[in-house]
């Protein structure tokens, strides 16, 4: 498989120094984050702000992560869902998300947010059973990239029309090809991080 470099230099280093608007409770996270031995998961505040927008952009409510890790990007998301938002997480690790539960519940988000614990296909296809198909705003996936198609696939059955799917990564997966080809989707992609897919769902 085919591994790119991050997408940084000076044009990165500028962005942080000069557009980042990170409350310190969320800087305090990815600090925290930061001294583990698996930081590099942790998506950078850039990333988190410009999903953030993106959600507002939008006036999403509902949305799903998979992969959320220590919480940061389902941070920014929630809180940009508003008070009657609500972010469903993925994961399969106790120990990162239970970091992540601390800072939501500071920021007073938790109740926004449901965390299920176990893989992440498992929880969507609970969500799609819920009745929830055409119902999300937006899906971010971030989660191991083997399972990225199948990711793919039913977030895009439980995205409404004019919904977003952000796919971080694609630089590594080698699954940009496939994208691009696919047209129930417009598509951009956002120079941040690995790289981050933006699919909105036609
Ligand atoms: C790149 S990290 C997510 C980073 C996170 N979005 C953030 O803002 O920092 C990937 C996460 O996917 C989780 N993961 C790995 N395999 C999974 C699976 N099969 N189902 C759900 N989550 C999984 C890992 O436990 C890890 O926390």
């Amino acid at each position: 498989m085919k591994s790119w470099p991050k997408i940084g230099g000076a044009l990165a280093d500028y962005v942080d120094a000069n557009w980042l608007r990170e409350s310190p409770l969320k800087r305090r996270l990815r600090e925290q984050t930061g001294k583990m031995r698996q930081a590099g998961m942790q998506i950078s505040a850039h990333q988190g702000q410009q999903m953030a927008l993106l959600a507002r952009i939008i006036g999403a409510k509902r949305a799903v992560e998979v992969g959320t890790f220590t919480g940061y990007s389902a941070l920014c998301v929630a809180e940009a869902l508003g008070s009657d938002g609500k972010l469903w997480c993925c994961d399969v690790s106790e120990e990162w998300t239970a970091i992540g539960r601390r800072y939501w519940k500071e920021a007073g988000l938790d109740n926004r947010i449901e965390l299920t614990i176990a893989p992440a296909l498992q929880t969507l296809d609970g969500l799609l059973a819920k009745g929830l198909a055409g119902q999300i705003d937006m899906a971010f996936i971030d989660a191991n990239k083997n399972d990225y198609d199948v990711y793919y696939e039913r977030c895009l059955t439980l995205v409404r029309k004019g919904g977003l799917i952000l796919i971080d990564n694609v630089l590594w997966g080698g699954s940009d090809a496939k994208l691009k080809a696919d047209q129930r989707v417009e598509l951009t992609l956002f120079a941040v991080g690995d790289g981050m897919t933006c699919a909105l769902k036609r």
